[in-house]
């Protein structure tokens, strides 16, 4: 486990990833009903910007940094999670899906976390302390399935790996296969980076013949063309999302589009259905 998020806290791909979950959790809350909010792969909770290795990358410069030079008010409510860890109007600190999630709990709701890396685990317990999340420390494909059915009638599982084994892909295609025979109604958002056209086809075509319905896929194309080798973007695929969640979407992903386009390219954000609802 080499993989330290903290060299890549608040990049472009957790500004949309960030956004997209705040929207998903905030339209299942349309409902009363109380929410289970597990986080697979939780990482620290919390980041210091202008620590060393945030400042070795930069990333934060073309992702959370862009958020909050962009005037669109569809980001307020993902730079508002990032003002609420920090005592200035600068985002400093950056909160990690775990300390955003807890933002937006309600007294119904449930926070389960998850983090193996041993230092990256403490870090995260000391982040959430006085939080009502429950930490754990176990192999994230282990504990997404041992979480399910969650013990509320509805909830989100948040699955975002390092992608540091080559067959991370075929293991989530399982996990999820599995997943889905034992919570099929559950909504779940998986984070994945965008290499090259040809891997994400061969995986989208493998996740389509496990036959889930309603598998939306957004993916974040960051430039005109594809660079060859390099990173070029990131997606999220959400299974279940609701009517609430989708309808606005386009909106939301065309702003974030035009804030973190990198220079002197368009790229694309868009969702499409894998499985139509
Ligand atoms: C991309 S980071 C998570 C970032 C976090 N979700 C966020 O948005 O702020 C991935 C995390 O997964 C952890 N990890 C990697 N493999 C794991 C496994 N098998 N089980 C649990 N955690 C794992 C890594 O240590 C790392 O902290």
């Amino acid at each position: 486990m080499n993989y330290r998020h903290a060299f890549h806290a608040g990049n472009s791909a957790d500004v949309v990833k960030h956004c997209l979950m705040i929207a998903l959790v905030r339209a299942l809350q349309l409902k009363p009903g109380a929410l289970t909010l597990i986080d697979t792969h939780a990482g620290c909770g919390l980041y210091d910007l202008a620590g060393d290795a945030a400042q070795r990358t930069g990333e934060a410069a073309q992702g959370v940094q862009r958020a909050f030079a962009d005037p669109s008010p569809l980001l307020d409510d993902y730079r508002a999670a990032v003002r609420a860890v920090n005592a200035g109007p600068e985002p400093r600190l950056y909160p990690g899906s775990p300390r955003i999630l807890s933002q937006l709990l309600r007294p119904q709701d449930g926070l389960i976390l998850n983090e193996k890396h041993p230092e990256d685990a403490a870090a995260l317990r000391a982040a959430m302390r006085g939080t009502p999340a429950a930490v754990h420390t176990r192999d994230a494909h282990e504990l997404w399935l041992a979480m399910l059915p969650t013990r509320t009638p509805r909830g989100v599982v948040v699955v975002d790996p390092p992608y540091e084994q080559p067959d991370e892909r075929a293991r989530i295609t399982a996990t999820l296969a599995a997943a889905q025979r034992k919570w099929a109604h559950g909504v779940t958002m998986i984070w994945y980076p965008l290499k090259d056209q040809a891997t994400h086809a061969r995986w989208k075509a493998q996740l389509a013949r496990v036959g889930i319905p309603k598998f939306l896929v957004v993916d974040h194309w960051l430039y005109d063309a594809e660079q060859p080798g390099q990173y070029n973007g990131a997606g999220l695929f959400i299974i279940n999302p609701p009517h609430a969640f989708t309808q606005p979407l386009p909106t939301l992903l065309a702003a974030l589009r035009m804030a973190l386009a990198p220079e002197g390219h368009r790229g694309t954000l868009a969702a499409e259905w894998l499985a139509a609802p």
